[in-house]
């Protein structure tokens, strides 16, 4: 074998040279990558938003900015991953679809403390206000630094309509009415208010929708039901009459059974 000659495009080639094996494998990994991530651009579960996820209004997106500041990503996920500990402890899984107005996403990497995908309206507004100031009031076994100066820094206003611009460049649909609007309705908010409106927010949207859907669904179920328990009533009586006209003798087990669609054909009815 090693004596017989062999071409460059050989194995040998790339396992005697490291140069050549480097570049082999980086043109695999990246076809592999290629093929893998390049559909999902294009795949409307991933660039669409779901039903119930929104822009975040103005107050939201300079939470979300403070949160971002703060470094909370760096001790938070946001995403709940497809493992039943995670959907039991958390709530459903995160979607792609749930992320798309979040330029950059902040799914993390790190739980030092749980994950706050789902996090919205648990707690009161209350709670999370004691709790940034003072996380060991509330859980006193936190290593969670307190934030206590958020509630003290007024939100300086003037360049959420830039962030907002910038955003809806990246394709976030807000409007110019909403980009107008939006410095009036910051005014005079704190740090700790827009942070707190930010995390209430966390998956509230899609939690909101699913329920209303499946709300409609049920309601849908329920009127077939009572259609169909209407018509198999109408059934039944039109059976007992049939009954009645065709055997007077025999009305009264002729009505009990006209109340059972099954019993009514025993009867003949
Ligand atoms: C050093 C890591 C660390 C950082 C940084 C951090 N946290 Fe925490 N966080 C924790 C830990 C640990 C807990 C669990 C104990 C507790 O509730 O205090 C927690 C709990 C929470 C909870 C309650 C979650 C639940 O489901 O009970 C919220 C909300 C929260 N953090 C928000 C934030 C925000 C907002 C920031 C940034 C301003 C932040 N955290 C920064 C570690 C951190």
């Amino acid at each position: 074998m090693a004596n017989k000659k062999t071409g460059f495009f050989s194995h040998q080639t790339l396992e005697k040279n490291i140069g050549w094996m480097i570049i082999a494998s980086i043109l695999v990994v990246s076809f592999a990558g290629l093929v893998q991530i390049v559909p999902l651009f294009f795949q409307h579960s991933t660039t669409q938003p779901v039903a119930g996820v929104e822009p975040y209004s103005p107050l939201r997106l300079m939470g979300r900015d403070v949160y971002i500041r703060e470094g909370c990503v760096g001790c938070h996920s946001q995403q709940v991953r497809v493992l039943a500990a995670e959907v039991q402890r958390y709530g459903p899984y995160s979607t792609a679809a749930e992320s798309v107005f979040d330029h950059p996403f902040l799914w993390g990497s790190k739980r030092t403390g749980p994950d706050l995908a789902r996090v919205g309206e648990r707690y009161s507004d209350d709670w999370h206000r004691i709790h940034l100031r003072d996380p060991r009031k509330l859980v006193p076994e936190s290593n969670m630094p307190a934030y206590p100066w958020l509630q003290k820094t007024v939100i300086t206003g003037e360049n959420v309509a830039e962030r907002m611009r910038a955003l809806r460049m990246l394709g976030v649909p807000y409007t110019d009415q909403q980009i107008a609007d939006a410095p009036k309705a910051i005014e005079g908010k704190t740090e700790e208010d827009a942070l707190v409106e930010y995390l209430q927010s966390l998956g509230v949207g899609v939690r909101k929708a699913k329920q209303a859907a499946e709300a409609k669904q049920a309601a849908e179920a329920k009127k077939a039901e009572e259609a169909k328990k209407a018509e198999d009533a109408k059934k039944a009586e039109d059976a007992k009459q049939a009954a009645d006209t065709a055997a007077p003798a025999a009305t009264a087990p002729a009505a009990q059974s006209a109340l059972q669609p099954a019993a009514q054909a025993a009867t003949g009815g």
